[in-house]
């Protein structure tokens, strides 16, 4: 039997699980695992919390509590937010645990030992109020590159830079306010350009990786890749097993990692099994966009260093906003898993969030759309097909499945396709693409619904019982395929549909017993027909449609938070007054662009010449998600041309150009160089 080693991206604990999670990354995860399961690979989902690294330790500092106290908490509460999304992990631990402290310095060790770990003489940031060096978090200021303030000492928010605290303009340290000085320390760096060739070769070789991880992996590898400091001089954290001071910590993405095999070695010590067999058969690792680079370059480099087998497979899960909106927590522009749960069930969110876009793409979930699909579409073609299917069985077969009649053409047609899906929707699976496997279901059941109106049983009974029984022994098969390939996506119901279909009943709630790892429901026995003479039970709807009040309700619920911004905004209004003069100061005028380029490794951002009469001007733009470079090109917008410079993405911008809060361009049908009054 294959083995196969599945790892979800560990989330901090120092917050509780949203629906963004559950899309990009659990979700995924778990289909591939019951997918995996039922194709008997012998399967191993691990995760774990990650309980270093400065948003934790500077948030216990700042609510003086010991960092424990936060990561005890989350570690309960995303415990709970899996279980209830029926994540069916093996295997939940901590980085806090001592069997992970000891993995993640021996791998450290293996990396010394080889030669990819040495000593450099830096530059930090060191508060004297504090007595304490400030890493990364520890530290805000305004960014070198797009100059925003408030950019934190790891990365800016606003242009996505990744920042090392001393290039932050005017710091302050987050705990004091106070100005930090900079100071000569040592750390430990690990040798990340030795590996820039062999990484290319993985990277592009590798035929599983999905495209949009490919080729983030594949533009980073050609800007060069710069060796990566490992250490920090703080105090919460796994210790550097070489540093007799006691002082230095390994940087959290230095050792969370390892928190997949110290999750599986945990599980392996507690049944005696040896989770390297999972690893050095195959190993996937599902990942949210954000941390694409740190698994393909830092984390596939690391095992190189180590020798230890390169993943399979990463597949790294879009974004997900919410009602149009980008979701912020600070904000409570968010939708947390737990408050969902009380609401719903969890496969009704399973359902949405896989058919809603493809898995490497952004996407947004709003409300009336999860009402509408899970209404429109789940329980409209799925719900309905199965309970009329098995209701006229019962009612006019005696709960029996008919022996069939001589075929027609569309019978033969029908059993064609339902013949096929099965295969079809393994093989989208294997391929991490979970939405076309449950498209090409949903695109079935709505096939088979026609299938079973234009056969028009309810007449065939009295008129032409053998085309009657024909649909009924069809449409029985499809319930029973569905009772299997549903499984991987939606398990809850798919046991309600194997109740009415009188089957075997198994537990598919997460996390996995170790027990009742091995399903006793086995995905070829959707290529099985059911025998004429197969007794299925009494049904009772699978679904209860979501009615409007509900909606409404959870709609108001979130929009009271933007109404409540807005009369903030109102009151702020009076002292944001601005003079005629203030304004005048604003220099706007029209231009027209006569060039534009995207800029490599932004998906937002254009590089554009624009023409104000009297000069061209380059300016960079963060239009290109709503824009091609084609259609800018020839348009005429309105510059703001007194803008003090910046840098963005290190490319040079002297000016803005106006547009809407949603991106789109201001236009004017003025000259160009006439300036804007
Ligand atoms: O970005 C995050 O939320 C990290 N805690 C993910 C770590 S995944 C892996 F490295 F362990
Ligand atoms: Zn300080």
């Amino acid at each position: 039997m294959g083995k196969l080693f599945i790892s979800c991206a560990l989330p901090y604990a120092n917050g509780s699980c949203h629906l963004g999670h559950l899309r990009s990354t659990y979700i995924p995860a778990d289909i591939y695992a019951r997918f995996n399961r039922m194709n008997n690979v012998d399967t191993l989902m691990v995760c774990s919390t990650d309980e270093h690294g400065t948003p934790i330790s500077v948030r216990a500092e700042q609510e003086n509590i010991n960092p424990k106290d936060i990561t005890d908490k989350y570690h309960e509460l995303i415990k709970s937010d899996l279980e209830a999304c029926n994540i069916s992990l093996d295997s939940f631990r901590r980085t806090s645990d001592p069997i992970h402290y000891e993995l993640a310095q021996e791998f450290f060790l293996t990396l010394h030992k080889n030669g990819y770990i040495y000593e450099k003489e830096i530059d930090q940031l060191y508060c004297d109020n504090c007595k304490r060096s400030l890493p990364d978090r520890y530290v805000t200021g305004t960014c070198p590159y797009c100059d925003s303030e408030g950019a934190r000492g790891d990365q800016c928010e606003v242009c996505g830079h990744h920042l090392d605290p001393i290039q932050l303009k005017e710091p302050h340290c987050l705990i004091c306010n106070g100005t930090p000085h900079e100071e000569k320390s040592t750390q430990y760096y690990f040798k990340l350009h030795e590996f820039q060739d062999k990484l290319n070769e993985w990277i592009n070789s590798n035929e599983h990786l999905p495209s949009n991880v490919k080729n983030f992996a594949q533009q980073w590898i050609n800007e060069g890749l710069n060796d990566w400091i490992m250490t920090r001089d703080m105090s919460l954290g796994v210790p550097v097993p070489l540093d007799d001071s006691n002082k230095k910590v390994l940087y959290v993405w230095g050792e969370a990692f390892v928190g997949y095999m110290s999750s599986a070695a945990t599980w392996s010590n507690e049944h005696d099994i040896d989770w390297r067999e999972y690893w050095d058969s195959k190993v996937v690792h599902f990942i949210g966009k954000d941390i694409i680079y740190h698994h393909t370059i830092f984390w596939t480099s690391m095992l190189m260093g180590h020798d230890y087998k390169l993943p399979y497979s990463i597949v790294g899960g879009g974004y997900l906003s919410l009602e149009g909106q980008k979701m912020s927590t600070s904000r409570g522009w968010v939708i947390w898993a737990k408050d969902f749960f009380e609401m719903f069930d969890s496969d009704l969110l399973r359902y949405y969030l896989v058919i809603n876009a493809p898995l490497n793409r952004d996407t947004d979930f709003s409300w009336d759309d999860f009402q509408r699909r899970i209404n429109n579409e789940l329980i409209d073609n799925v719900g309905n097909f199965i309970h009329r299917t098995i209701s006229f069985t019962s009612r006019f077969f005696d709960g029996e499945i008919p022996e069939p009649g001589e075929y027609t053409g569309e019978d033969e047609e029908f059993e064609n396709i339902i013949k096929d899906l099965p295969g079809k929707v393994g093989g989208y699976i294997d391929n991490f693409e979970f939405r076309e496997g449950l498209v090409e279901i949903m695109n079935v059941t709505k096939r088979a619904n026609k299938y079973f109106n234009d056969k028009e049983p309810w007449k065939g009974v009295k008129e032409d019982m053998d085309s009657a029984k024909t649909c009924l022994y069809l449409s029985n098969q499809l319930v029973h395929i569905l009772s299997i390939i549903l499984g991987p996506y939606i398990p809850e119901t798919t046991q309600k549909i194997r109740e009415a279909l009188n089957m075997p009943l198994e537990n598919v709630k997460g996390f996995t017993e170790f027990d009742e790892r091995e399903p006793k429901v086995k995905w070829e026995e959707s290529n099985e027909f059911l025998e004429p003479g197969y007794k299925v039970n009494k049904t009772k709807p699978l679904f209860k449609k979501i009615e409007d009040e509900v909606i409404q309700k959870q709609k108001d619920k979130l929009y009271k938070l933007l109404d409540n911004e807005k009369e903030n905004k109102e009151d702020d209004k009076m002292s944001d007054l601005i003079s005629i003069d203030e304004f005048g100061k604003v220099r706007l005028v029209v231009g027209q662009v006569k060039e534009a380029e995207r800029i490599e490794g932004s998906d937002k951002l254009f590089k554009l010449q624009v023409d104000l009469g009297d000069e061209v001007r380059q300016l960079v733009a963060g239009l290109a998600k709503r824009y091609t470079a084609e259609e800018m090109v020839g348009k005429k917008v309105i510059v703001v041309a007194n803008l003090q410079p910046a840098k963005l993405f290190g490319v040079q911008s002297n000016g803005m150009l106006l547009a809407t809060e949603s991106m789109e361009l201001l236009t004017t049908d003025g000259n160009v160089g006439e300036s804007i009054q």
